[in-house]
């Protein structure tokens, strides 16, 4: 209680120990933060691109960035530990995911051109709508309504670890109500192209049902493992997206059950107040599979990355290898070949 508003200055340290990823803004890498007495955590860094770093209204969206999901505390959000600055070079310091984009697992899929099963596209996709819905409705310690749209829902910024669970990640052009948005003046440049709402592509007001549509395109893409919108020419896009009709989801994805098809029609609606609520989107993805008796879990998902990953695949636990299991020491009994190639479709 005596230490009621004491401030303690800690100057952290980071070792930067490999590239991960170059984005558009920021480099990400693998990290350790240091601490006394050999303390060490492994972090993700993003740290921003000099060229970005010199722009006012850039360096805003990515200090925008950490403090807008800092106390986003939640199992399917990426967690922001600090945002750090050193002479004039700002960082975000951040849980480090283990595994791979969903963006790679969609690619995979469609390199072995096996489809997912619909009941893992509904686990990961429910996740993800668990984490936008829990971004829409945060309040702060004042209690107030942030109505935070993350507005860059796409598979490149969902993250899967090896462990089988699925992360919302990069908050990099989100906005809260009550800031300013430098996004205001130039639509076009923010959000990716191919992922967003018809509002969004106009430059319009866009709130959480923007990011219920773009969840819509990212489930299709699930499921069809093919992108829904692909024009690149602005207009084109433009064009795709908030004049043609939705296209028919039952002749892109064969044999789509009903109410997964219904649930991406309302879900891409151009009309924003068609379409559901993130939580409602996600309900309706658990209740397929209790209603198809298929349990979408980490589990499988950790099995699932396990077969189609299995140079990279390393998982945070090795469990103990079961006996008379020769030559499989290196798989968890639960991602044994056999389950594997069942999930998989392959037995
Ligand atoms: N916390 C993290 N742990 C591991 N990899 C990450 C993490 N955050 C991002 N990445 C990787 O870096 C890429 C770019 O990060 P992201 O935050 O999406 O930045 P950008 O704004 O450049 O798209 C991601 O697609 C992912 O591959
Ligand atoms: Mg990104």
């Amino acid at each position: 209680m005596d230490n009621d508003g004491r401030l303690i200055e800690y100057a952290g340290q980071f070792r930067v120990i490999q590239k991960v990823a170059r984005g558009g803004m920021a480099t990400v890498y693998e990290a350790e933060q240091i601490g006394p007495s050999g303390f060490t955590k492994q972090i993700a860094l993003k740290i921003i691109h000099d060229r970005y770093a010199k722009q006012a209204e850039w360096l805003q969206l990515f200090i925008d960035e950490a403090k807008l999901s800092a106390n986003l505390v939640h199992g399917n959000i990426v967690q922001i530990y600090q945002l750090g600055q050193v002479d004039n070079e700002f960082f975000i310091a951040m849980e480090f995911i283990k595994g791979v984009t969903l963006r790679s697992l969609i690619d995979r899929h469609r390199q072995l051109a096996t489809p997912m099963t619909p009941a893992l596209g509904a686990y990961i996709a429910s996740r993800v709508c668990r984490a936008l819905d829990f971004a829409h409705n945060f309040v702060d310690r004042g209690g107030r309504r942030l109505d935070i749209v993350h507005r860059d829902v796409s598979p490149g910024n969902v993250l899967l670890t090896w462990d089988g669970h699925v992360k919302l990640g990069d908050f990099g052009i989100a906005k809260a109500r009550t800031m300013a948005d430098p996004a205001a003046q130039r639509p076009l440049m923010m959000g990716k192209k191919h992922y967003m709402s018809p509002e969004q592509i106009l430059g319009g007001h866009v709130d959480s049902r923007s990011d219920v549509f773009a969840m819509g395109i990212v489930l299709f893409e699930l499921l069809a493992l093919q992108p829904l919108f692909t024009e690149d020419e602005t207009e084109a896009a433009i064009d795709e997206v908030v004049v043609a009709p939705v296209p028919d989801v039952a002749r892109h994805i064969p044999g789509i059950d009903a109410s997964l098809d219904a649930l991406l029609r309302a879900a891409l609606s151009k009309a924003p107040d068609q379409r559901p609520s993130a939580a409602d989107f996600g309900r309706v993805l658990d209740q397929f599979c209790v209603q198809h008796r298929e349990t979408g879990s980490p589990e499988r998902l950790q099995a699932h990355l396990a077969a189609l990953f299995p140079d990279s695949y390393r998982p945070p636990t090795e469990a103990a290898p079961v006996s008379g299991m020769t030559g499989q020491q290196g798989l968890s009994p639960r991602s044994r070949p056999s389950l594997v190639r069942r999930i998989l479709g392959l037995d």
